[in-house]
């Protein structure tokens, strides 16, 4: 007889894949982050997890970027993507897969992809004439432009006129429309729904897929001088990074997406288009698309076509990267809009980490060795493991760590109420101490278990520092005796 171990669930995560015209600022590390995050607490919670980032490389912004410094656009993409790849991993980040869209896989799914399309019916030969934003690449109407400009790049767009193939896309729209209706939680938060439904019903129309006479993209396969389109040959990433036409039984193991996470301003090519190409080529729809909001750096829009950009290596070179992913996850409601600067950075790490978080663990491990050589009593506390991973799963990143705080904020509290400092110049008093630091013991080790997939290094020091095991018995130490006396994150 044979026995098959049930499998793992699986759960599929993926970042919007990001422009390698210049280096990553802090916007999309934080974006990764949070889905690093996401990713840590599904392996946690034993499901069979796959995390997928990476860098979308045939934008016409590349190729301008690498013209302006008199460089080869393929040696400048290829230097770029290694730069983002070894940025995002100094993040602790633990992807699974860093997918480029000029890689030879990603090219095979787009042609795939496309055929499927076309042989459905779905793609048409048509005029286009429009305005073409290069920072958004996308064509823009009168109504979108400020003075004539993008707002959100402030520079004019082009005039293009040629003759290009269109995807069907108002063919889905009363399908999409039906499927969001269906599943409330398809967008998320909840609060960009209506946006979302009010753009496919009066703005959302067939599109234009091709590119001519451009010498950077995926070559159309059966019209050779024109190229694919950026976001629809970008988009075919999360298909393409699980093994589309290459790796079946990956693809179906993974595919569909448990959740897309992007940044607000891409919300519509991920709620309306994507989903419509999706439908076009019979595939099923990703569970969740989260767009979570916008921060601006010391009360100013943040972009790298705007030059106040911070460099995220230079935060590393004062803060370690479990500081700098505990504050943008702690300091910004994920899903709203905030701001983001280096003085509440410093604020945040003096008081919660240092003051709240580093002493209690200091101050714990000291009066444990000092007053009790190590032995604490095992005893119950009210654990916040559960709830504040719940919330997490529910992108709800500052309130679980606000309940965490809130237990350390009890915890130290009951430190200065008990003075376990007095109880041990009192005979009788031992028994007690013992208590008050068992309590602190279980309290800490409950909250460094819920931070491992948000500060994964120092949470791990701290378990570390605390060996479970040996305090299960009061007679045996607790410690090591090695230093812990001063907690540095
Ligand atoms: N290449 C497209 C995405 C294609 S996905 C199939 C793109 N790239 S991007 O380089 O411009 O990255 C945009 C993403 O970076 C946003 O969606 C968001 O995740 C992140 N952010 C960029 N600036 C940000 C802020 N100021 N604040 C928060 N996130 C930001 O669009």
């Amino acid at each position: 007889m044979k026995f098959c171990m049930p499998k793992k669930p699986k759960f599929y995560i993926t970042t919007p894949i990001y422009y390698v015209n210049d280096k990553p600022h802090i916007g999309h590390v934080y974006t990764t982050i949070a889905a690093d995050v996401i990713a840590r607490l599904y392996r946690e919670l034993k499901y069979d997890v796959f995390f997928l980032t990476g860098t979308d490389e045939y934008s016409l912004k590349g190729v301008k970027a690498a013209k302006e410094r008199k460089m080869d656009a393929k040696k400048y993409i290829d230097e770029m993507a290694a730069t983002w790849r070894e940025t995002l991993l100094s993040f602790n980040l633990t992807f699974d897969r860093f997918i480029r869209t000029t890689s030879p896989e990603h090219r095979k799914a787009v042609e795939l992809f496309y055929n499927r399309v076309k042989t459905k019916g779905d793609i048409y030969e048509g005029a286009y004439e429009g305005l073409y934003c290069e920072g958004c690449e996308e064509f823009l109407t009168e109504k979108d432009l400020i003075d004539e400009k993008c707002p959100d790049h402030l520079k004019k767009p082009k005039k293009i006129k040629e003759k290009n193939l269109f995807f069907r896309a108002s063919r889905y729209r009363d399908a999409l429309l039906a499927h969001i209706q269906q599943h409330p939680e398809f967008i998320a938060p909840l609060s960009r729904q209506n946006e979302m439904v009010n753009y496919i019903q009066n703005h959302f129309g067939d599109i234009s897929i091709t590119r001519q006479n451009y010498e950077w993209g995926i070559p159309v396969p059966d019209r050779p001088g024109d190229v694919i389109y950026v976001w629809f040959d970008a988009l075919i990433n999360y298909l393409s990074g699980i093994g589309f036409g290459v790796d079946e039984d990956k693809f179906t193991r993974f595919w569909p997406a448990d959740v897309h996470l992007i940044g607000k301003g891409i919300s519509k090519f991920h709620c309306a288009l994507w989903p419509a190409m999706l439908l076009a080529a019979d595939l099923p729809l990703p569970k969740q698309v989260y767009a979570h909001g916008y921060f601006t750096v010391d009360g100013k829009k943040v972009g790298k076509s705007l030059g106040n950009a911070i460099d995220p290596l230079d935060i590393k070179k004062e803060y370690s990267v479990d500081v700098f992913r505990y504050f943008v996850l702690r300091e910004i409601t994920f899903g709203q809009d905030g701001d983001f600067s280096l003085k509440r950075l410093k604020e945040r790490y003096e008081s919660d980490l240092a003051n709240d978080y580093g002493n209690l663990v200091s101050r714990f491990c000291m009066m444990a060795e000092t007053f009790l050589d190590g032995r604490v009593a095992s005893v119950k506390t009210e654990p916040v493991k559960d709830r504040a991973q719940k919330l997490m799963q529910e992108f709800k990143f500052s309130e679980a760590l606000e309940l965490v705080w809130e237990r350390f904020a009890w915890a130290n509290g009951y430190i200065d109420s008990e003075k376990p400092w007095e109880l041990a110049k009192r005979a009788d008093g031992r028994e007690k101490i013992q208590e008050v630091l068992g309590k602190i013991f279980f309290t800490l080790k409950d909250c460094a278990e819920t931070l491992l997939s948000v500060m994964p290094d120092s949470s791990q020091r701290v378990l570390d520092s605390l060996s479970q095991e040996k305090i299960q018995k009061v007679e045996e130490p607790l410690f090591p005796k090695k230093d812990e006396k001063n907690f540095n994150f």
